[in-house]
């Protein structure tokens, strides 16, 4: 291109959703492999101070705009012209929300990210990588989920969860690109302040400040928690910038493993040395009883295994916390 001088040409990558809790570790790391990156945010629920760590670095271009808007992917192709990879996580992220939102919900989560695919494709990028969800499997009651139990009849709880099968159809049957079905991601950075925040930010907030922890039903709910140091791990390897070659199709990415809601309560208990009791509230409208990842595919497509277990994730989640509280 034109003018273009030697750094603009740098390999870079597009992250939609840069402010947000997963977002920001994965531009991180793209940074620290020496990438360029383009982050996309408008802060819906993603934050400024997320961005702390890599808003100077020279690799880091910002823009702040909605993904409903239609140039983004031309807007950061002029900014980096090396631009190959998209990693697309801009979405709103809230199951209630979903519920009480549903048109602003599928705009955003299904038709914008269809259309960012579809331009990615038609400019034959090297890869695309999209957050899925293992809210796509719906209230499917056979455990483990293995990826072809989300299917055009699945029934998914929540506008959220449709959306994001969908996104993961159009990826899959493109045959370019892939989705990665996260489990439930928890670690440093993720919000704890809104009420619809994940269940480990907000019991470690609850812990740490003395709080009784608050547990939506009886407790007896189960759910695959990762780490978000190996969500990024998995961004990276299905990009192919890591050890395999870039994969196509749809992947399930969790640990293979479960724990009860009443099971993290203890653990989180233990750990910020809460005394006060549980406290039970009504089940919430959309939430699934079990959700337990079947991973054999993405460890057979990727090599991949989670690294980090829950004692060892957890324990760095609450130190990041406290520190986060001392500096507050
Ligand atoms: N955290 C999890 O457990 C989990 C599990 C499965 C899938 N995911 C998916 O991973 C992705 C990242 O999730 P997260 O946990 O980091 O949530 P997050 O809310 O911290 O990040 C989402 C980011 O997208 C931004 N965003 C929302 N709407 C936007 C719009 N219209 N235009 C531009 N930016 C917009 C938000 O401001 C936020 O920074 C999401 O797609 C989510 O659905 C997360």
């Amino acid at each position: 291109m034109p003018g273009s001088s030697a750094k603009d040409l740098k390999t870079a990558c597009l992250v939609t959703g840069c402010a947000g809790f997963v977002g920001s570790h994965l531009t991180e790391a793209l940074l620290g492999l020496g990438l360029a990156v383009v982050g996309v945010d408008n802060f819906f629920s993603g934050h400024r101070r997320n961005m702390a760590g890599f808003e100077a670095h020279p690799g880091f271009s910002f823009l702040e705009k909605n993904i409903l808007e239609p140039e983004i992917l031309a807007r950061a192709v002029d900014i980096r012209p090396g631009l190959a990879h998209v990693f697309h996580l801009a979405a709103i992220v809230s199951v209630p929300y979903s519920l009480a939102h549903p048109d602003e919900v599928m705009a955003v989560n299904h038709q914008a990210s269809v259309d960012l695919f579809d331009q990615a494709r038609a400019m034959a990028l090297a890869s695309f990588v999209f957050a899925g969800s293992a809210a796509e499997y719906g209230d499917c009651e056979s455990m483990p989920l293995a990826e072809s139990d989300a299917g055009p009849n699945t029934r998914q709880t929540s506008p959220y969860g449709r959306a994001k099968y969908l996104c993961s159809r159009h990826v899959e049957q493109a045959g370019f690109g892939s989705s990665l079905r996260f489990f439930n991601i928890y670690g440093p950075r993720q919000d704890p302040g809104s009420p619809y925040s994940g269940v480990v930010s907000r019991f470690i907030d609850q812990g740490l400040s003395g709080r009784p922890l608050t547990v939506f039903g009886d407790g007896g709910q189960s759910r695959d928690f990762l780490f978000v140091r190996d969500s990024v791990r998995a961004y990276v390897a299905a990009a192919g910038l890591g050890r395999v070659p870039v994969l196509s199709g749809v992947f399930n990415v969790g640990t293979g493993t479960s724990t009860t809601i009443l099971g993290l309560a203890e653990a989180v208990r233990r750990l910020t040395k809460n005394r006060a009791p549980l406290s039970f509230l009504p089940q919430r409208e959309g939430d699934v009883r079990r959700s337990l990842a079947e991973v054999s595919r993405f460890e057979r497509a990727a090599g991949f295994k989670a690294q980090t277990g829950l004692d060892k994730g957890l324990a760095r989640t609450v130190a990041w916390a406290r520190a986060q509280r001392g500096s507050a």
